[in-house]
């Protein structure tokens, strides 16, 4: 493993919650994220299903988790099926987990071979009168692939159709939402190699580079680390480039008088960073630039208040639009007389500024939880601000990972530079 060990304790703590959530009767099946494909014979990085970590810290495939509380055998109150040992396996790919070694990590005590899982369920079933099983219901997953949950599911509902079939999803979700101490500690060594791999690029960038060059640094810096890599794909996009909202191309030259808008985040122990920042690529903003970044950076000040237990990301999302309205007000984009005739539907600030600024971070880059739920301490979320000015060349956008408390919001990445005078003074260059 790249990252120490976590404490067992945080996984099972976790499957505690989640078990003190299920009724009498009903057990909860999870599944490990399968291999995915590439082509031929070869598969992406594997990268473990997020709910499958957070109840047990394997990183493997072909791993089921059976929770099952009121279970009458108090041995299979918990099950933990890994692979079984294939020693063909283990010659081409190395080392495979052993029953004690899965023990602890997960600090499950029942551990059993994935071959006796569907016997082990069976009797299980016998008593058990409900079941929850655990699909991808976050609104925006959208896939033709079957995903390993969700073939498990097919197949158990397929076995026991007269058993009651429930939603594990909102219970992870409301789970996940809140993080405890061993998730912030995570998300803050994320945070803090996203701001090495930043200070890094502002010593290299200059014109002529190129963005892929400027990536390259930054999975150096990851790498180096310890982070696993990106935790989402990462946006380095010079010129025109910084006004596409997700460009990733990341190939074109860097050119002198452009700003340069970066979007990445390290993954560190499965838990994601998400940074934005916007630079100057011969390291002095225009006027024009200062502005505009002056006016998004006031914003991301401002509407980081917002984030304290009550008010919702919803709120948060819709008082931070009015803020960078009054901005573009400002910067002489609109009239405030165009914006009171403007069409509710579609107002004027939407042709500047087309996303949310606020979405949760955890183990997945948008994390699971509900834009109209109140904020509460330990929720981690993203304060990003922007603004893209299509005919001037100029996209600017800010992010930071804040993390809710009950006194001030803290800004998890406070120590990375944003100010556009030290973002200068960082990029001046001795030749
Ligand atoms: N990096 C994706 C986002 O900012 O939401
Ligand atoms: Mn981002
Ligand atoms: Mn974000």
């Amino acid at each position: 493993m790249r990252y120490p060990l976590i404490s067992n304790t945080f996984f099972k703590q976790n499957r505690e919650k989640l078990s003190g959530l299920l009724p009498k009767d009903s057990l909860a099946v999870f599944a490990a994220a399968a291999n995915m494909p590439r082509n031929g014979d070869q598969f992406f990085p594997f990268r473990q299903q997020s709910d499958f970590f957070y109840l047990t810290g394997i990183e493997a495939e072909k791993a089921f988790l059976v929770l099952y509380p009121s279970c009458p055998e108090p041995e299979l109150k918990e099950v933990l099926f890994i692979e079984a040992y294939n020693p063909v396996k283990a010659t081409w790919d190395g080392h495979m987990l052993s029953q004690q070694e899965a023990s602890n990590i997960s600090g499950v005590q029942t551990i059993r071979k994935d071959d006796q899982f569907d016997a082990v369920l069976r009797e299980l079933m016998h008593s058990a009168q409900a079941v929850f099983l655990n699909l991808n219901e976050y609104p925006k997953y959208h896939t033709v692939i079957a995903d390993s949950n969700k073939l498990l599911a097919d197949k158990i509902k397929a076995a026991y159709p007269l058993h009651d079939f429930l939603r594990a999803a909102p219970l992870l979700e409301g789970l996940r939402v809140i993080k405890s101490e061993t998730e912030i500690k995570l998300i803050e060594q994320a945070c803090q190699i996203t701001g090495k791999a930043f200070e890094r690029v502002l010593r290299f960038v200059e014109p002529g580079k190129y963005e892929f060059e400027v990536q390259a640094e930054i999975d150096h810096e990851f790498t180096i680390r310890r982070a696993q890599g990106h935790a989402y794909a990462p946006i380095i996009a010079g010129g025109i480039n910084s006004c596409v909202l997700h460009y990733t191309d990341n190939e074109s030259r860097l050119e002198s008088g452009d700003l340069l808008l970066f979007d990445f985040g390290a993954e560190y122990a499965n838990y994601a960073s998400d940074m934005s920042r916007t630079i100057p690529v011969n390291g002095k903003f225009t006027d024009r630039q200062k502005d505009c970044y002056l006016a998004v950076l006031r914003v991301l000040k401002q509407a980081t208040k917002l984030y304290v237990p009550g008010n919702t990301t919803d709120q948060i999302n819709k008082t931070t639009w009015k803020m960078m309205e009054a901005e573009m007000i400002d910067l002489g984009l609109f009239t405030a007389e165009a914006v009171k005739n403007q069409h509710p539907e579609s107002p004027l600030y939407q042709k500047y500024l087309m996303h949310g600024v606020a979405h949760h971070v955890g183990l997945d880059v948008h994390d699971p939880g509900l834009k109209y739920q109140p904020l509460k301490p330990g929720m981690v979320i993203t304060c990003e601000p922007g603004i893209y000015i299509r005919e001037e060349k100029i996209g600017i956008r800010l992010e930071n990972d804040i993390l809710v408390t009950e006194n001030d919001p803290v800004n998890l990445m406070a120590p990375i530079p944003i100010e556009a005078d030290e973002i200068e003074n960082l990029m001046q260059r001795n030749y």
